[in-house]
């Protein structure tokens, strides 16, 4: 990805588990923190597990964007009880990489405190899709949002 004339590309390769993303030189020199921006952490959330405190690094970078500013996340989960994907949940801990599928429920914590777009938090394909879906709920298995800091 290059940046173009009507707009700025840069790539970090960072851990949000360990690094300040939004102090990060490539950042701070594409993007204006002083304006609302979009955040998109999209199948990301769900290899944060519980102790690493999903909810308090979301709040955290929030806390460092403007108001106005977009937060659009996507996550797995468990809701569906699928055991394909909890079969790979399974995979993914014994290679040492951890994580969490979320209910519903946890996903919509995520937006705590941001003014939520319509349709809320739901299955993928029933976020303002642009023709009626086909596809089993079940089988998209991710919950995905859009909300916008105050
Ligand atoms: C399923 S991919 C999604 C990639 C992209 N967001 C998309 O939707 O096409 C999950 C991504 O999360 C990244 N990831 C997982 N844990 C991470 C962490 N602690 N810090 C930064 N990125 C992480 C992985 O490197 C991978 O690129």
């Amino acid at each position: 990805m290059r940046g173009t004339p009507q707009g700025r590309t840069a790539y970090a390769e960072a851990d949000v588990l360990k690094d300040d993303i939004l102090q990060l030189p490539q950042v701070r020199a594409t993007l204006n923190l002083e304006e609302p921006v979009a955040l998109s952490l999209v199948a990301l959330l769900h290899f944060v597990p519980d102790a690493s405190d999903p909810y308090g690094l979301v709040r955290g970078l929030l806390d460092g964007l403007a108001p106005g500013s977009y937060l659009v996340l996507s996550h797995a989960t468990e809701g569906f009880a699928r055991e394909d994907l909890r079969e790979l949940g399974e995979m993914y801990q014994r290679k040492g990489i951890d994580g969490k599928l979320r209910s519903r429920t946890e996903v919509a914590r995520f937006f705590d405190g941001l003014d939520l777009l319509d349709p809320g938090v739901v299955v993928g394909h029933r976020w303002r899709p642009d023709e009626e879906p086909r596809l089993p709920d079940a089988e998209v298995g991710f919950y995905v949002g859009v909300g916008r800091r105050p």
